[in-house]
């Protein structure tokens, strides 16, 4: 198969970081970079030697593309998702947050669907090793019957907590989310959606669309596993970005940051033998008490530490999905539940109570809950 044609739009820190791997690999050529700003599309061009753009229609009538990477701001992956897959080009490689609502990513996939597009949203945290590891240990019974994952991750719901989502999903084995349970509080009161005073981190906006300060979601999977997220300010101090916790009957693992991938194990396990565990019988047999000793924690995989480039390995999972017809593990539907998931958290903490999914609200929840000035009076004093 000769190599696919690719463009990549948004010519930011991602962009580059994604035009340089498809530069890289043999089963892609790098086509022409696209950026709404001259400036960073010129800039972006010139340094790979591709032709740059301001007009993503134009490339894409010009050249006969294959591949799409959507690394703009999450504002404008739906329309540029949209507009690529009108195209026909065989795949739109989209970056997370697949879409700013549940509308615009339900029509993201019904458009990719009709053209016959491959849409792939870029949560490469699961396929990553450590994610890798930790679900073996589960598969292979290692810590028992999982009974909760918790993660938390620094940033906001959309934009950082969507990937704690996504690998908590892949932990929980993917299973039906029954409902989910959300808190949101917002402390900014900036509330302009004004580019050039909005879009700063700690502004009240990021990537084009209004974030909260902290954000707390409990998922019912519908296989018992209880999953928790924390976001923002309600992570736990000195937590590096993300973290996982898996609680099982027999035993835990523990995702320590993301230390590991600069030096050191990150991923630990703590699954004991038969007396580091025990049913506690005075509270029914179908209850049980994990009891873990001390000093039980071992690194579950060696040192991760620059092993491998998650996007780099999702590209090219992508070029043999497209020779074989085979499914990616990063596909539009599993990024469409992880929307959900986060947009349903805003829309529990909108409502005031727990809502099941599939999620109705195709709006997103924490603009509804900023015009209707619902999140002033939860103000911290
Ligand atoms: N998967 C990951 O681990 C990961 C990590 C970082 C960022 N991201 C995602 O990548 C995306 C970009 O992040 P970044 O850190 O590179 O941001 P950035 O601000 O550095 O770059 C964004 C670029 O997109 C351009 N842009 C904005 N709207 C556009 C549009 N409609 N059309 C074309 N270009 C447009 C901007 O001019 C800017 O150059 C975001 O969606 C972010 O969530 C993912």
């Amino acid at each position: 198969m000769s190599a696919l044609k690719s463009i990549v739009i948004g010519c930011g820190s991602m962009g580059n970081n994604q035009a340089n791997i498809l530069q890289s690999l043999d089963e892609y050529e790098l086509v022409a970079v696209v950026d709404i700003f001259e400036e960073a599309a010129k800039k972006t061009g010139e340094k790979l030697g591709v032709p740059w753009s301001c007009n993503l229609e134009h490339v894409l009538n010009e050249y006969d593309i294959d591949v799409v990477a959507i690394c703009s701001s999450n504002k404008g992956h739906a329309e540029a998702c949209i507009c690529a897959a009108r195209h026909q080009v065989k795949a739109v490689y989209c970056e997370k947050p697949m879409a700013i609502n549940l509308g615009e990513a339900k029509e993201m996939r019904a458009t990719c669907e009709e053209h016959g597009v491959i849409l792939i949203i870029n949560h490469q945290r699961r396929i990553g090793e450590d994610m890798r590891a930790m679900k073996k240990a589960i598969d292979d019974g290692l810590i028992g019957e999982i009974i909760r994952i918790r993660t938390d991750n620094g940033g906001d719901i959309l934009s950082d907590g969507t990937h704690g989502i996504d690998s908590m999903c892949y932990l929980a084995n993917d299973a039906e989310v029954k409902s989910v349970t959300g808190l949101v509080h917002r402390k900014n009161y900036n509330d302009s959606d004004d580019e050039a005073s909005g879009y700063e981190k700690g502004n009240g906006y990021r990537f084009g669309h209004a974030i909260e300060d902290g954000g707390v979601g409990f998922i019912e999977f519908a296989n018992g596993i209880r999953g928790e997220v924390y976001c923002g300010d309600m992570v736990l101090k000195r937590t590096a970005y993300q973290c996982y916790e898996v609680t099982g009957t027999k035993g835990r693992l523990w995702r320590v940051g993301d230390y590991g991938r600069t030096g050191g194990c990150n991923v630990f396990i703590d699954d004991g033998n038969d007396d580091s565990y025990d049913i506690q019988k005075n509270i029914g047999d179908d209850k049980w008490m994990y009891r873990p000793r001390n000093n039980t924690w071992r690194p579950l995989i060696d040192d991760l530490a620059g092993k491998e480039n998650g996007i780099e390995k999702s590209y090219k999972i992508l070029a043999d999905c497209l020779k074989t017809g085979a499914t990616h593990p990063m596909s539009g539907n599993i990024g469409y539940t992880d929307m959900e998931i986060v947009m349903a958290i805003y829309e529990s903490a909108r409502l005031g109570h727990a809502v099941a999914l599939p999620l109705q609200q195709n709006d997103f929840p924490l603009d509804l809950m900023i015009a209707e000035q619902q999140l002033q009076t939860n103000k911290v004093q």
